[in-house]
C-alpha cells in the first residue's frame, strides 16, 4: 500500500507504507522496510491493503444530518425561477424543514439520518459533526442533540454535535426577535451544556438570519459554558461575518462566498479555518466563489464539508464535496484531501488526534482501490473505499 498524511512527499505520500495499530490508536507509520520486526511479530491482525492507498479516515465537519422530511419541492420552486432567500422569506426555506423536524418521532429522525450516515461511512467517513437547527424550540434542538450523540453511540464513527439553534427565527417569535435571542441565551445554550450533548456553538449570520450582533451575544454566552463558536459566514451577502468570526475567536468560519479580503486577513490572525461548502454552492446555482487566492496568501486553513442538508445541500458524498471544492472553487486534490482530514479535525478541536497518520493519534484509517490519491476528487459516483479502521477497529 501507499500511505497518505505523514511523509515529505505531496499528500505526505509513504510508498510501500505501513501502519501499525494497538488499541484505538497508531503507534508507528512508515515505510514497511523499516516496520521495526518486534511490531510485525506481535501484530494480531495484517490488514493487506494490496496496492491501494491508506488515508485518514474522511471527516466531515459541516454537516445538518438530522431533519424531518425533504425538500424536493422547494428544488422544483427554484427550478421555476424562485430563489432560495425568497422560499426563505415566504415561510418555507429552513422553516419547513422545522416543521417537519418538530413532527417527527425521535425514532423517525434517527432511522432516516442513519441511512444518510451509513452512506458518508461507506465513502471513508470516521468523524462527523451534526448541527441541530430545524428544532428552534428547546426542547426540538435538545431532540436533534440527543439523536446525533446516539447516531454516534450506534455507528462506527466518532459524532461531534454542535447546537445551531440561532439557525432561523421561529415564525412564532417573528414580531420579537430579541425575545428569541433571550431563549436561545437563558434556556437553550444552558440546557444543552447542563446535559452535556453540544461541543460546539453555531449560528446563521445572513439577511434572512440573524444579525452580527445577534450572534455575537449567542457566542458570548456559549463561551460562558465552555462551548467554541463557528459561523456560518457570509453565504449569500458580505455582513462581515468572516471578520466576526475572527474576533470572537471562532473555530471557524463557514460557506465565505462573500467574505472580503480583509475578513480573510482577520481569520487568518485568529487561527480561524475557513470551511468550504461547495455542495451549497452548487445546489443553489451560486455565481460567486470563496476568496481561495486571499485564504491562501494570506495563510488561512481550508477545510472541506459536505454541508449535507435537505435545503441547500442534499450532498451525502465527502469525495462529491472534494471533487466540487477543485472544479468549482479551484482547490487542488491535496488541499482537498487535506480540507476533508487534518484541517477538519481542527474545526472539531481534534488536531493531530484524528485526520493524521501519525504515531499517537487516532487509528481512523481509509483504505482506497486507488493508484493515486488525486483520485478520491476526481471519481464521481462509483467508490472507491475498500475498507475503514475507526478507532483501531476494522469496519
Ligand atoms: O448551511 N446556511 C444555512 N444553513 C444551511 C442550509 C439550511 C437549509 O436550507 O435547510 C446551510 O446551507
Ligand atoms: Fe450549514
Amino acid at each position: 500500500m501507499s500511505a497518505a498524511g505523514s511523509g515529505s512527499e505531496p499528500y505526505g505520500a509513504i510508498a510501500n507504507g505501513a501502519v501499525a495499530v494497538t488499541g484505538d490508536r497508531i503507534i508507528w507509520v512508515g515505510p514497511e522496510a523499516e516496520l521495526p520486526s518486534d511490531l510485525e511479530g506481535q501484530a494480531g491482525r495484517i490488514l493487506d491493503a494490496e496496492g491501494g492507498w491508506v488515508t485518514p479516515g474522511l471527516i466531515d465537519c459541516h454537516t445538518h444530518l438530522v431533519f424531518g422530511g425533504d425538500r424536493a419541492n422547494e428544488f422544483e420552486m427554484r427550478l421555476q425561477g424562485t430563489t432560495y432567500e425568497e422560499i426563505a422569506r415566504g415561510g418555507g426555506g429552513i422553516l419547513s424543514t422545522v416543521e417537519a423536524t418538530r413532527g417527527a418521532s425521535d425514532e423517525v429522525l434517527y432511522e432516516t439520518a442513519s441511512a444518510r450516515l451509513a452512506t458518508l461511512i461507506a465513502h471513508g467517513l470516521t468523524t462527523v459533526e451534526i448541527k441541530s437547527g430545524y428544532g428552534l424550540d428547546v426542547e426540538t434542538e435538545l431532540r436533534m442533540l440527543r439523536v446525533a450523540k446516539r447516531l454516534g453511540d450506534e455507528h462506527p464513527v466518532t459524532v461531534s454535535k454542535t447546537l445551531l439553534a440561532a439557525h432561523a427565527l421561529p415564525p412564532d417569535f417573528a414580531a420579537d426577535r430579541t425575545a428569541y435571542i433571550d431563549l436561545v441565551c437563558s434556556e437553550t445554550i444552558p440546557a444543552a451544556a447542563a446535559e452535556g450533548i453540544a461541543d460546539a456553538i453555531d449560528a446563521f449570520c445572513e439577511g434572512i438570519a440573524f444579525t452580527p450582533e445577534e450572534c455575537e451575544r449567542v457566542f458570548t454566552v456559549g463561551a460562558d459554558h465552555g462551548l467554541p463558536s463557528r459561523l456560518h459566514a457570509d453565504q449569500l451577502s458580505d455582513l462581515g461575518g468572516a471578520a466576526l468570526a475572527a474576533r470572537m475567536g471562532a473555530r471557524s468560519a463557514d460557506h465565505l462566498e462573500y467574505a472580503s479580503e480583509a475578513g480573510a486577513r482577520a481569520m487568518a490572525e485568529a487561527g480561524t479555518v475557513a470551511v468550504l461548502l461547495p455542495g451549497a454552492f452548487y445546489f443553489l446555482g451560486e455565481e460567486q466563489a470563496p476568496p481561495v487566492a486571499a485564504f491562501r496568501e494570506h495563510g488561512v486553513p481550508m477545510a472541506v464539508a459536505t454541508d449535507l442538508n435537505p435545503g441547500s445541500s442534499p450532498i451525502a458524498s465527502p469525495l462529491i464535496a472534494m471533487n466540487m471544492a477543485c472544479v468549482l472553487f479551484g482547490l487542488t486534490p491535496e488541499e482537498a484531501l487535506t480540507g476533508m482530514t487534518r484541517t477538519a479535525a481542527a474545526v472539531l478541536g481534534f488536531a493531530d488526534e484524528r485526520g493524521v497518520l501519525a504515531s499517537g493519534a487516532h487509528a481512523d484509517l481509509a483504505v482506497w482501490n486507488v493508484g493515486h490519491p488525486a483520485e478520491l476528487s476526481y471519481w464521481i459516483g462509483g467508490n472507491p473505499c475498500l475498507a475503514v479502521v475507526q478507532n483501531g477497529v476494522v469496519r
